[in-house]
């Protein structure tokens, strides 16, 4: 441990893994740990979310799990309250909730494509409500303000080979929310940023029938050797460079760094076009 993010206070919504191994939100919350931050690890699935805390704290870092559903406005209050409660400010912000349902507009349902623009976009929405006038008071007492950190997807900017327009359309519309908002807060210190993941190897995609079925015909080996042999690097992402990437926004190294889409991809995006 180095100690990059020593004496922060970071939140990170969707800190679990949907199954064991190592979801983005997981990677993230633990190497904040170990860089010393104080991480409030939220999930709407509990077990999952103290499973992060408790791993953390094994390792002697700082966290403890929240219950939250980043689609309640009542329940991100409830976090952030809870946050402030405990430790007295929000530095770090890491959006990482997300959910992504394969179909194309014509077989898409309404139903499923309202529920992931309810997750992926409105969750974030919610969370940067909830979060930045905490920044701002920080920023008035101190001169600091944060850095919030929205997770995207390569999906946003390029068709990846699997439709899932819900999943596009909010990623990209994530994107210029990022975008805006750093311009707006930027006076007082609040950076905002994206992180754009490729191809990632993660429970995520591990448990998603609908992507083994567009890959693989519903076989998981099937999948991942597909998805290995689209990226230039010869591999899929993991976890932790997801994580890597976030530390670098989270921290005071990157101070002058906003409004970034930073991707993190293995070089795939380039191969797009
Ligand atoms: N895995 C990939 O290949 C990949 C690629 C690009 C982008 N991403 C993005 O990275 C992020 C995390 O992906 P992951 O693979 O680690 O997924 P994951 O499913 O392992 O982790 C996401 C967590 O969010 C939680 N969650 C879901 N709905 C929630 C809600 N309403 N409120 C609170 N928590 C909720 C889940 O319980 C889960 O623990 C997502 O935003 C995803 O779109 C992933």
């Amino acid at each position: 441990m180095s100690g990059r993010l020593r004496g922060k206070v970071a939140i990170v919504a969707g800190a679990g893994s949907i199954g064991p191994g190592w979801g983005n939100g997981k990677a993230t919350a633990t190497v904040f740990a170990r860089e010393g931050a104080k991480v409030i690890c939220a999930d709407l699935n509990l077990a999952a979310a103290e499973e992060t805390a408790a791993f953390i704290q094994n390792e002697g870092g700082q966290a403890f799990a929240v219950q939250t559903d980043v689609t309640s406005n009542e329940a991100v209050a409830d976090l952030v309250g809870r946050t402030l409660g405990r430790y007295g400010r929000v530095d770090i912000l890491d959006n990482n909730v997300g959910i992504a349902e394969v179909g194309g507009v014509v077989e898409l349902p309404e139903e499923v494509w309202d529920r992931v623009f309810k997750v992926n976009l409105t969750g974030a929405f919610l969370a940067m409500k909830h979060v930045i006038p905490v920044m701002q008071r920080q920023f008035e007492q101190s001169g600091e303000g944060g850095s919030i950190i929205n997770i995207s997807s390569i999906a946003s900017i390029r068709y990846t080979g699997v439709p899932y327009a819900s999943y596009s359309a909010t990623k990209a519309a994530l994107n210029q929310l990022t975008r805006t908002t750093a311009v707006q807060y930027a006076p007082q210190k609040i950076r905002v940023n994206a992180i754009l993941p490729g191809l990632m190897k993660t429970p995520m995609v591990e448990h998603s029938a609908g992507l083994a079925q567009a890959y693989g015909e519903g076989d998981v080996e099937a999948m991942w050797a597909a998805r290995d042999a689209q990226v230039p690097m010869g591999h899929m992402g993991e976890a932790w460079d997801v994580a890597y990437a976030a530390l670098f926004l989270a921290s005071d190294e990157a101070r002058y760094v906003t409004g970034l889409e930073l991707v993190v991809d293995g070089g795939i995006t380039l191969k797009y076009g």
